[in-house]
């Protein structure tokens, strides 16, 4: 399985037998952390000991981009692995961190929504890829921000929702048509899809309006919101610009053990269910 993609090879991966736990990242929100914490929360996951394969649902890409791979240089995407069938495992390279593994996006899956819906089978075939899938202990997956026929997959095919929201203000505002869209997955296509957990990421100590927000979310979710948060840091936006996740990146930094104390959180949670 050594297929060239751009510089990287494709690993044989073995090690882990049984099924991978499913984790979808989403909220239609656009820039709330949902790339930022696949990145992170995976590395932190595999310092843990796990296998982790992140996949790119996003056509804009920014998670085959902050692992460094040049957009330009693709071998299988996931676009391949969704129209023609290719299996995760062909198309995975490694990531930014030992024990990390991607499946990259291109932009050419920019009109996923019309040719997805077109297709026999179109909303279920990522759930088809990682069904196939062995050798992970856990495959997340970042999805665009948008509420169409990509999400939809990332639905389908999970069974653990993270929901990252941003605390500014007007960012709860969002996130009821989100849960209207799992609801109707959960109806119809994927019973046993579940809230793992709302995250606040880029919380601002300084000032209040981060705090008010954590409130309104605690009000609003209890037990469902993460303990963990996740600070706003400048690590974030350098670890971005560097190709990298932030736990490689900046591994004593703050941000680092945020996703550190998440990716706890979020083992507890799963081995809760
Ligand atoms: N904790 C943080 N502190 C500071 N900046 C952050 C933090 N998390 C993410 N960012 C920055 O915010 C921007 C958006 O983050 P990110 O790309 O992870 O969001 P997203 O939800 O994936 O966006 P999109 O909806 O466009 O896919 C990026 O520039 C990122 O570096
Ligand atoms: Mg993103």
């Amino acid at each position: 399985m050594a297929v060239m993609t751009g510089e990287r090879q494709t690993v044989d991966h073995g090690a882990t037998t049984g099924r991978p736990v499913v984790i979808a990242i989403a909220n239609q929100k656009g820039g709330c952390g949902k790339t930022t914490t696949t990145l992170a929360l995976g590395a932190a996951l595999a310092e843990r000991g796990r296998r982790v394969l992140l996949i790119d649902l996003d056509p804009q890409n920014a998670l085959t981009r902050g692992v460094g791979l040049d957009p330009g240089r693709l071998g299988l995407t996931t676009r391949e692995v969704l129209y023609d069938g290719d299996s995760l495992a062909d198309a995975a390279v490694e990531g930014s961190s030992p024990n990390v593994w991607v499946v990259p996006a291109t932009l050419r899956m920019v009109r996923a929504d019309l040719e997805l819906s077109a297709m026999r089978g179109g909303d279920v075939r990522l759930r088809e890829a990682t069904a196939a899938l062995t050798g992970f202990d856990y495959v997340l997956l970042d999805c665009p921000p948008s509420l169409g026929a990509l999400t939809g997959n990332a639905l389908a095919a999970a069974r653990h929702l993270i929901i990252p929201v941003d605390s500014e203000p007007w960012a709860l505002d969002t996130i009821d048509q989100l849960f209207e869209q799992a609801d109707e997955i959960r109806r119809y296509v994927n019973r046993r899809l579940r809230l793992l957990g709302v995250l606040l990421t880029r919380y601002r100590t300084r000032g209040a309006a981060s705090q008010q927000v954590a409130e309104m979310a605690r009000e609003r979710w209890a037990a469902e919101l993460f303990t963990t948060t996740i600070r706003d840091s400048t690590k974030a936006v350098e670890a971005a610009i560097a190709g990298c996740d932030v736990i490689r990146w900046a591994p004593r930094s703050p941000l680092a053990h945020d996703y550190r104390a998440l990716a706890a959180e979020v083992e507890t949670r799963v081995d809760a269910v």
